[in-house]
């Protein structure tokens, strides 16, 4: 792996479409049960979606979906306006889309640097014509290390700790590092915060309007409404598989995201 490209290397140079992702009535069934039943989601790039819904509206299988974890039965998924297939979640990482599950998917036993690079590690040449090539170790502390710094973790003292004697935050803080070192075009965010304090959640806020400042497309779901009406630009609106509405966060109020949650109108929406 060379040096960690951000260049916009997901976008092609004359794009067919304003969004980076668009998401159209995606359907996903887990046997019996309707997880998605015509989802649809667009987000532009210097934007922040907030996906909400209550629990169980299907946010984390259509984000899933996107990144490449879960195959969606019907739909159409389209970057930049190409319709594209999906086929892993390392398609989705060479599309420039990183991710934050809500599970936070580290390996408990390797150490924060192996982590930041997990399935990505760079590797130097070996002495004999380059041969055997091994994990250079000392990029990867080098750039777990700036991209821990530059999210503002303070209380981590080394990356070579395991994953496993972290705290629930720190974890979470670093999955979120991760995805923002690598994204190119879009991140996803799984409920980044649900773990975090009050000092950790605003870096990590802070850290999506950044991201998105620097042209990234940045969906977080979140259950913290207010915050998210604040915080996001736009606000899609997510129940029982359906993706509901998807206005400007300015035009909401939390009265309507609340009303439109549980299956009536926002003001001013027409029935
Ligand atoms: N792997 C799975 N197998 C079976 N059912 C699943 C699976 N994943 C999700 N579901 C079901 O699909 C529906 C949508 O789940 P999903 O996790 O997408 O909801 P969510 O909006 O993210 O909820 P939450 O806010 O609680 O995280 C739920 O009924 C859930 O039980
Ligand atoms: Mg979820």
């Amino acid at each position: 792996m060379g040096q960690r490209v951000r260049s916009e290397q997901g976008k092609p140079s004359s794009p067919r479409s304003d969004y980076v992702i668009e998401a159209t009535d995606i359907v996903k069934r887990f046997g019996h049960v309707q997880a998605l039943s015509g989802a649809s989601l667009q987000v532009r790039p210097g934007e922040v979606l907030a996906l909400v819904g209550d629990n169980g509206a299907g946010k984390s299988t259509l984000t899933k979906i996107i990144c490449g974890a879960l195959t969606p039965d019907s739909g159409r998924l389209a970057f930049w306006g190409e319709t594209t297939t999906v086929t892993s979640i390392r398609h989705a990482q060479e599309l420039g889309v990183e991710t934050v599950y809500q599970d936070l998917a580290l390996a408990p036993d390797l150490s924060v640097a192996e982590n930041m690079f997990l399935g990505r590690e760079p590797l130097t040449r070996g002495i004999f014509a380059g041969w055997p090539p091994s994990l250079d170790r000392k990029k990867m502390r080098q750039a777990a290390r700036q991209a821990i710094a530059a999210a503002g973790i303070s209380t981590l003292n080394s990356v070579d700790r395991a994953v496993r004697d972290l705290s629930g935050g720190q974890r979470q803080a670093i999955a979120v590092a991760r995805a923002v070192m690598w994204a190119t075009t879009a991140i996803l965010m799984d409920e980044p915060t649900a773990a975090l304090g009050t000092k950790q959640t605003d870096i990590v806020y802070e850290s999506i309007r950044s991201a998105a400042a620097r042209g990234l497309a940045v969906v977080v779901i979140s259950h913290d409404i207010p915050k998210m009406l604040s915080l996001a630009d736009r606000i899609a609106v997510m129940r029982q598989g359906r993706t509901v509405s998807n206005l400007p966060a300015r035009d909401l109020t939390l009265t309507d995201v609340v009303t439109l949650m549980l299956g009536g109108h926002a003001r001013g929406e027409a029935a």
